[in-house]
């Protein structure tokens, strides 16, 4: 699957095992986990606005939030699913978006620095839920939408897109997977037709 920043990564498209970002840095912002800790690591622009939407967030509003969790390898997601491969939470490896560097989990002290369903009540919850498409995030698996993503809600795991379609996104309430299929049926009807 080619790199773009509106890519799909989900249970029914799947990246290789092989399949690694061509570049990751460490996030620039307040992160629970060690220095050293490829989870801090993500593709440079996704990096570079998580780092922005962080100063905001917490310049502007006061808020505490932290890094919980980026870029997973194929090999990392695989340990992760055989520990609990019941859980719906959890991706199979190459069905995690963290494989492309471009999804970040948040937390906050708050909510106990956990990825729980409470963090969306917390004050850094809804700043986060406001602010992200102003800086490329959306929220990738929202309440209502389970059968479409293949994942429950997760208010704590955003995904860069770029700016102008996580606006277009958070406006229109469409997942990346609608967001895809929108534009496969677009494709289609613009399509040239056969020349007879
Ligand atoms: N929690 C998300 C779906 C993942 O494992 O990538
Ligand atoms: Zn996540």
């Amino acid at each position: 699957m080619l790199f773009s920043y509106d890519m799909l990564v989900s249970r029914s498209r799947t990246l290789p095992p092989e399949y690694i970002p061509r570049e990751l840095v460490p996030a620039a912002f307040p992160f629970a986990a060690a220095l050293n800790d490829p989870k801090r690591l993500m593709e440079p622009e996704a990096a570079k606005n998580a780092a922005l939407l962080f100063a905001h967030c917490t310049q502007a509003h006061g808020m505490a939030l932290y890094g919980i969790s980026a870029y997973r390898s194929y090999q990392r997601q695989a340990v992760l699913y055989g520990r609990n491969p019941e859980s719906l939470y959890v991706a199979p490896p190459g069905a995690s978006e963290h494989q492309t560097g471009l999804a970040l989990d948040l937390s906050c002290p708050s909510a106990g620095m956990e990825l729980t369903d409470r963090f969306a009540s917390s004050p850094e919850g809804r700043c986060l839920l406001q602010h992200a498409p102003l800086y490329g995030f959306i929220l990738r698996y929202p309440k209502g939408k389970e059968n479409i993503t293949g994942y429950p809600w997760e208010p704590w795991h955003i995904r860069y897109v770029t700016k102008s379609l996580a606006i277009y996104l958070d406006t229109a309430g469409l997942t990346l997977e609608e967001y895809h299929a929108l534009s496969a049926v677009q494709d289609a009807s613009t399509a040239p037709s056969a020349v007879p």
